[in-house]
């Protein structure tokens, strides 16, 4: 694990949609060198949370958050923060994979287009090239990039989509169990593209597969009933928990 400082720092987060209480004083610091995975039983506030690193309950009327989330020591709900510019130094990857009604090479030019990112046609085909090439679809793709994202497989959809995610030059990718729509093949990509991404990005996958997190994540956060209740080295997490309630989950007692 990375000794460097984390790229993004949680502290005290409480998140209720109305008086449902779904995240109760949650601290965790993600790392860039790192991947960090999100697991507990459905329900416990995994994507609550994780919707909380890039803003993104915002978008739900009842949610209020509060505490305090900091990427690179910014404070993420500061009034002058810019949310669009925010969301796309925090890209996020969803369940299902939602490539817009565009062609494939839309999909991934779309971001860099609207935040400035190319200042020629060129440049903006170099960008959806690097992009593509770091998502692992470059090669299946460059022949037929006026196709529709949606006429891909799925698992090129979310290989698309988080092509999209780079696009933007992200500092940190969240997944939200992005291989839960996808067949044993398609997810063993997926992974193999988290292992190559590490380092690059700070990247956070919940995952309800918690071989997939023993697989890909180096910092396992244990949620349960809206609270953090373990974090740390994924080996740790795995062979060697200090809670018993992660020692129940993992061991397949309830979950
Ligand atoms: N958009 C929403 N509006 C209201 N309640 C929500 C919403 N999303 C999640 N919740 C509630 O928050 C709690 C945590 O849910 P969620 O974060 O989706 O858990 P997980 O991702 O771990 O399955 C649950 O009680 C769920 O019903
Ligand atoms: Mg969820």
């Amino acid at each position: 694990m990375s000794n460097n400082p984390p790229k993004m720092t949680a502290s005290h987060v409480d998140v209720s949609y109305g008086t449902n209480h779904a995240i109760r004083d949650v601290s965790i610091d993600v790392y860039r060198e790192d991947v960090t995975a999100f697991i507990g039983p459905s329900g416990c506030g995994k994507s609550t949370f994780l919707r909380s690193l890039n803003r993104m309950n915002d978008t739900i009327p009842t949610a209020r958050v509060s505490g305090d989330i900091r990427l690179d020591g910014e404070d993420i709900y500061a009034r002058e923060m810019d949310v669009v510019q925010l969301r796309a130094r925090v890209g996020m990857v969803f369940q299902k994979p939602n490539p817009f009604p565009k062609s494939i090479y839309e999909n991934v030019a779309y971001g860099p287009k609207i935040h400035g990112l190319a200042q020629s046609k060129g440049e903006l085909d170099r960008i959806v090239e690097r992009s593509l090439t770091r998502a692992g679809l470059w090669n299946e793709v460059k022949d037929r990039l006026s196709d529709p994202g949606t006429a891909l497989s799925g698992g090129q959809q979310q290989r698309l989509c988080i092509a999209r995610a780079i696009a933007v030059d992200p500092e940190v990718i969240l997944m939200d169990e992005p291989c839960s729509a996808l067949d044993p093949v398609a997810t063993a990509r997926i992974e193999e593209l988290i292992h190559d991404l590490r380092g690059r990005y700070a990247i956070v996958i919940v995952t309800h597969n918690m071989q997939q997190a023993a697989r890909v994540s180096q910092r396992t956060a244990f949620f349960h009933l809206g609270q953090l209740i373990e974090y740390g080295d994924t080996s740790d997490i795995f062979t060697n928990p200090r809670q018993e309630r992660t020692k129940d989950y993992i061991t397949g007692r309830y979950g």
